[in-house]
């Protein structure tokens, strides 16, 4: 897996990088489950008496690889056992927004799979209880603000989704939308469109992967059955050129993940990743960590790679910021604020 191009030169590449680190931008696409580091997958493992299949954080390390989104997904789901506690999920998002903060992260707006842990006995306001704490106590101390999507895993049936979106009406004043994530093939969208419509209809915003692993016709199916507000990667929508054209035609915001793309093989070198391709084509793509915890970078460490890979100018890169903030779910005053400040930046750098 080759993630340096060799474009440019070490001088400006590293002129970008401090840009980066400076640079204001918002995360669109983070599971906050795949924020869990291997270290704290042990403290609490150790704190809450439950045993790992792993002697040691190396081991644990050595595990991460994947050749699809199954062989993650599977690893991803084992390691969330671990977290039982509210005190836990507030330690798992405060431990994430930290990293969110010192890579020059102003908002995020995290995804939880609310049914990996209530079928392991955890309840709904645990889990909901603790990422909320996490999140207000992020803004106190480092000014990040944050929403919470709450994501429905795609290969457990419709009804398993609305029993989920039951168990979440005490807390939808404090959930911005819904979310469609886990195996993407076989698992269309359109399985999902009347929860999807329910949601819509208590007032929830809505976003699903698509176009990960699955073809063209799960996005179609995302706007046309679902009505999503923004595609979850998106990837193989570059397939499909009217797809695309259509894409661009309604702004829709795609939140690309690079690394998580070349840690899962959906695409093969990080010189041939589409998000340069995206922004040539005029498609609203936003750079994202995704599992960063399993893929290797958080935020910046996914705009590094892309710098690498492709070449990004320092225009591309506010691009991607401004993109970020433009496709997030905050007020229309909140956005302008967010893109005023990258230009500031941009104008000052
Ligand atoms: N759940 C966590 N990460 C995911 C991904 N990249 N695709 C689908 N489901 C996920
Ligand atoms: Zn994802």
């Amino acid at each position: 897996m080759q993630l340096w191009s060799g474009a440019g030169t070490i001088a400006a590449m590293q002129d970008l990088d401090a840009f980066l680190k400076g640079l204001p931008k918002a995360e669109l696409h983070l599971h906050i489950e795949g924020s869990l580091e291997p270290e704290q997958m042990f403290a609490f493992a150790q704190r809450n008496g439950v045993t790992l299949p792993y002697a040691s954080v190396e081991e644990i390390r050595a595990a991460y690889s994947f050749s699809r989104l199954q062989d993650f997904l599977d690893i991803y789901y084992a390691g969330a056992g671990v977290l039982l506690t509210e005190a836990d999920f507030k330690d798992l998002a405060l431990a994430y927004f930290e990293r969110l903060a010192a890579d020059g992260g102003r908002h995020a707006e995290i995804f939880f799979d609310p049914q990996t842990h209530t079928d392991r006995g955890v309840p709904f306001s645990v889990v909901a209880d603790g990422l909320l704490a996490g999140m207000a106590e992020a803004q106190a101390r480092w000014g990040v603000t944050s929403k919470l999507i709450l994501c429905f895993l795609r290969h457990l049936d419709e009804d398993a989704a609305f029993a989920t979106l039951a168990a979440a009406e005490p807390y939808l004043d404090r959930i911005v939308g819904v979310g469609l994530d886990s195996s993407e093939v076989g698992n269309p969208p359109a399985k999902f469109a009347r929860v999807f419509a329910a949601a819509k209809v208590k007032g929830l915003k809505l976003v699903a992967h698509a176009g990960e692993e699955g073809p063209p016709e799960y996005v179609y199916e995302a706007l046309d059955a679902l009505h999503v507000d923004r595609i979850d990667h998106g990837n193989r929508s570059l397939e499909d050129a009217a797809l695309v054209a259509r894409l661009a035609r309604e702004g829709m915001t795609l939140t690309v993940c690079p690394l998580s793309n070349l840690k899962l093989c959906v695409v093969d070198d990080m010189t041939r990743h589409p998000l340069k391709r995206m922004l040539e084509l005029g498609l609203h793509a936003t750079v994202n960590s995704d599992d960063p915890a399993y893929f290797g970078g958080y935020l910046n460490d996914n705009y590094r790679a892309a710098i690498a890979g492709l070449g990004l100018s320092k225009a591309e890169l506010v691009q991607l910021a401004k993109n970020s903030f433009a496709g997030s779910f905050l007020s229309e005053a909140e956005k302008a604020a967010g893109i005023a400040e990258v230009e500031a930046y941009a104008a000052a750098h």
